[in-house]
């Protein structure tokens, strides 16, 4: 094995570093840049890595190509934070440089090994015409400048239930030992790979902890498994043309290696949801961060120099009837500002304006809903409306389908599609959302993080309208807090 060029190493990261940062005010000109999400300074980012809490301090890496607003030879990008909400861009963790990641350093994951800051991640080696998928590591002291391990890659090849997609390996320590999940399949079955280690460094094959049943799409993508309350859960982002998050909740055991699942769901029912990632916090919350884009989506904000954004962090815990309950983290209320409460408005199917002035692209707003008596219709708020109708988004339920719906099709450039996601709501149950609006993307939560939707969209830069809406029949709006939100970049909020 050569030697690690360090200094090669380092020269490329400058120069990555230096040209994404030139390329910034551009990106920030583009009108549907976000305000309060994590984003590259400019050019491409998907997937969140590394995601940890390391000496007191958040760190969010993520797979990145510093020379393009498209996909190309994968850097980490690499983000700190206090609070979850405001972010300082860091110079690049890892650039391809090295004969085991030449062609990319793809995803992984971040521990703290009593006090190094430890990087596992796929890199792409180039072999021939072939690109061979191996895990290797990088260590920090600082937290700020890494080292890759001269020993890599430390897992060379596939094992036996394995084939050449081998990647995005997901470390964390149990009870003295460090194990690994990697995403991978053979012959069509897609599966879960797990390695236990002592050191981090050399890696026992243990076995096959999950597989798919042949409907769960071509590849299991960055697997996740961690304890939640008394279950384990796994995530794996399946690559199929709707590409999403599965979840499973169920038990593991670590001497098999086996996990059995009881139920599944998807972590987000948007379009524009992947490859997520959590970790737990040093108050024991598990905060889980996805990809708020999508493999072949439409990227218009490519034409500023950019593409792609992290959605808000989340908390994940499972509800008293075992459901899996997904949450934005309470941090997020540091960033509200000029508070307005509408209380008690009866919506009549044909009328509208009930908001008055209300308008904005940066908003929180949490609404309540009384069901309505119509079994058929659909209600709830809409958005980024424009004055003469043509756009809107709209945030709706679905009563005699018990829907949770994020309606796009009349969002604005290149966005078409409804989201959806069962919501069954007991008779008596009222309807609430919690929504995030940023200027080209749209989350929301519904009644306890039951269903969570997250999606992309481009609408007129003068579309800022809200309304409440009722297709049939008429419906009680209980009560509607909304803050205009400050953004997170240049000096952020505080
Ligand atoms: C998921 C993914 C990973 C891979 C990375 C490459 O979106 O395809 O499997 O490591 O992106 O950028």
């Amino acid at each position: 094995m050569d030697k690690i060029r360090e200094e090669d190493h380092n020269q490329l990261i400058n120069q990555a570093y230096e040209n994404v940062m030139g390329l910034q005010q551009q990106a920030a000109a583009d009108p549907h840049r976000l305000q309060f999400h994590m984003m590259a300074p400019a050019n491409w980012m998907n997937d969140p890595n590394g995601l940890i809490q390391f000496k007191g301090e958040y760190h969010l890496f993520y797979q990145h190509h510093p020379y393009s607003a498209k996909w190309g030879p994968m850097h980490w990008g690499h983000a700190v934070s206090r609070d979850l909400v405001c972010w300082e861009h860091l110079p690049i963790a890892l650039a391809p440089s090295e004969s085991f990641d030449l062609d990319g350093c793809f995803s992984g994951s971040a521990v703290d090994d009593e006090g190094t800051l430890t990087l596992m991640y796929t890199g792409i080696a180039p072999e021939g015409s072939l690109h061979r998928q191996i895990q290797c590591l990088a260590m920090s002291e600082d937290g700020r400048t890494f080292s890759k391990f001269d020993g890599n890659p430390v897992i060379g090849a596939p094992p036996v239930d394995g084939s050449e997609d081998f990647r995005d390996p997901k470390a964390w320590k149990h009870e003295g030992q460090w194990y690994v999940v990697i995403g991978s399949g053979k012959e069509g079955i897609r599966n879960v790979l797990l390695y236990r280690s002592a050191d981090l460094r050399e890696w026992q094959y243990v076995g096959v902890v999950a597989e798919s049943d042949g409907t769960q799409g071509a590849i299991w993508e960055c697997p996740d498994l961690f304890a939640l309350g008394d279950k384990y859960v796994l995530v794996v982002s399946p690559n199929v043309e709707k590409a999403k998050n599965i979840y499973m909740i169920g038990d593991f055991d670590y001497t098999t290696g086996k996990f059995v699942q009881e139920s599944m769901g998807e972590l987000d029912y948007g379009f524009d949801y992947y490859a997520a990632q959590s970790f737990e916090d040093d108050t024991g919350r598990r905060i889980v961060i996805g990809w708020m884009d999508i493999w072949g989506a439409n990227m218009p904000t490519q034409a500023y120099g950019w593409a792609g954004a992290m959605t808000v962090p989340r908390v994940l815990s499972l509800l008293p009837d075992g459901a899996l309950s997904v949450l934005p983290v309470p941090e997020l209320h540091s960033l509200r500002k000029e508070p307005t409460c509408f209380n008690n408005i009866v919506v009549d199917s044909g009328s509208s304006g009930y908001l008055g002035e209300l308008r904005g692209d940066c908003l929180e707003l949490i609404a309540e809903f009384e069901l309505p008596e119509s079994r058929n219709a659909e209600f709830g708020l809409k958005v980024r409306c424009s004055s003469d109708g043509r756009e809107e988004t709209r945030f709706g339920y679905r009563v005699a389908e018990g829907e949770l719906i994020v309606d796009r099709s009349r969002s604005g450039l290149d966005a078409s599609g409804i989201s959806r996601c069962g919501l069954s709501l007991p008779d008596g149950e009222t309807l609430k959302l919690h929504i995030y609006l940023d200027r080209s993307s749209v989350e929301v939560f519904s009644n306890e993080g039951r269903g969570v939707i997250s999606n992309r969209i481009y609408p007129g830069q003068d579309s800022l309208g809200v309304d409440l809406y009722v297709s049939e029949g008429r419906v009680r709006l209980i009560k509607l807090e909304v803050w205009k939100l400050k953004p997170i970049w240049n000096g952020c909020a505080k």
